[in-house]
């Protein structure tokens, strides 16, 4: 099979990868309720800590920030999802907590 079938692939599909992901996956919703709820000053607070933008992974290795258009609990906007776990009614004074839970220690 020609290399450029697999490329081809791998970038269509955003479960690919081209890089390794993140030991933890951090998902900001940005759909419409959690958009109008705040959810983009709750994204940017989680690049700033973080600093990385979306799509890729933390130099440490350690998140990868993706971006969502809905995680299926609206009434809990602006929702974000690290792992398995959803953090809902977030605000961006709550970021820096909730990440540091998932932060390398030392
Ligand atoms: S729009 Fe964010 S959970 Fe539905």
């Amino acid at each position: 099979m020609p290399l450029a079938r697999i490329y081809e692939v791998i970038t269509f599909y955003n479960f690919f990868k081209l890089t390794p992901p993140g030991k933890h996956k951090v998902a900001v919703c940005m759909g419409t309720a959690c958009y109008l709820k705040g959810a983009p000053e709750v994204l940017k607070e989680v690049k700033t800590i973080l600093n990385v933008e979306e799509g890729k992974t933390t130099k440490d290795g350690n998140f990868y920030l993706d971006v969502v258009r809905c995680l299926g609990c609206c009434g809990l906007a602006p929702v974000m999802k690290i792992d398995e776990k959803i953090y809902g009614k977030v605000k961006k004074q709550e970021v820096l907590e909730i990440l540091s839970k998932y932060m390398k220690e030392g």
